[in-house]
């Protein structure tokens, strides 16, 4: 039976060995929402890029560019990162430049891996993913974006989200995946909007007025197709398969 793990945070990525294994990156607040937000709305990929500066080339080609950092747009960019507001008709048909805080740093060091797949995980699009690493049947790692190298609720609560859909197809591969179970699972008990209303992110965004996105964040299923790297660009699966 192949085996899930999940690494709480970057800090933490360097004691992994994801070779051969599918990569899930999870940033809920936001990245992984807008991510999955934008190529909803028509965008026909997203380049997650570390660097402002690597965006803003990709601008001066046609791209648009959306990016944010300590939870607030970056200035000359199109857009922040919003999943609520890159739902937007100048998307459609378009490539996207996404530069964030922690979400798109994680997708440059899934790349250096030698993954098998590379997946974008959000509750827009749980279900297709968990569907997907259940039929891939190899070892998977949940790697959660936390924030500034700390681990964060909202992406520990997600990986344990996705974990209980595979468990029993899966071997868990460290007590990570115990503890992220368990604050789901308490999620379920006490809602996931009351239990993330404590996540540090969710308090410094409301304070910035994008509740809203949060909400959208916490929206289950509402693409039915997995996110998955494709030449370093994000889309959806159905444009490769
Ligand atoms: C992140 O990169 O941690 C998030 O996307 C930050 C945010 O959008 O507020």
């Amino acid at each position: 039976m192949p085996t899930l793990d999940i690494v709480l945070s970057p800090a933490l990525w360097h004691l992994q060995d994801a070779k051969d294994k599918n990569i899930v990156v999870i940033d809920i607040f936001r990245a992984t929402s807008t991510i999955a937000a934008a190529l909803m709305s028509g965008a026909s990929a997203v380049h997650p890029m570390e660097k402002a500066d690597q965006a803003k080339v990709l601008g001066q080609k046609g791209y648009l560019t959306a990016g944010e950092r300590n939870g607030l747009p970056l200035e000359g960019f199109d857009f922040g990162n919003s999943p609520v507001l890159i739902q937007d008709e100048r998307i459609k048909g378009k490539k996207l430049a996404l530069t964030t805080t922690n979400g798109t740093k994680c997708f440059e060091m899934a790349k250096q891996a030698e993954a098998l797949q590379i997946f974008s995980g959000a509750f827009s699009n749980i279900k297709a993913t968990a569907i997907a690493l259940i039929n891939d049947h190899q070892d998977v790692v949940l790697f959660c974006a936390g924030w500034k190298e700390q681990a964060n609720l909202e992406d520990t609560l997600f990986a344990g989200a996705l974990y209980t859909m595979l468990k029993g197809q899966f071997v868990a591969g460290s007590d990570a995946v115990l503890m992220a179970e368990d604050v789901y699972l308490r999620a379920e008990i006490q809602g996931l909007k009351f239990v993330l209303s404590e996540s540090s992110h969710f308090k410094r965004l409301e304070k910035y007025g994008a509740e809203r996105d949060m909400d959208f964040s916490l929206k289950l299923n509402l693409l039915n197709q997995c996110v998955i790297l494709h030449n370093d660009e994000l889309v959806l699966s159905s444009a490769v398969n």
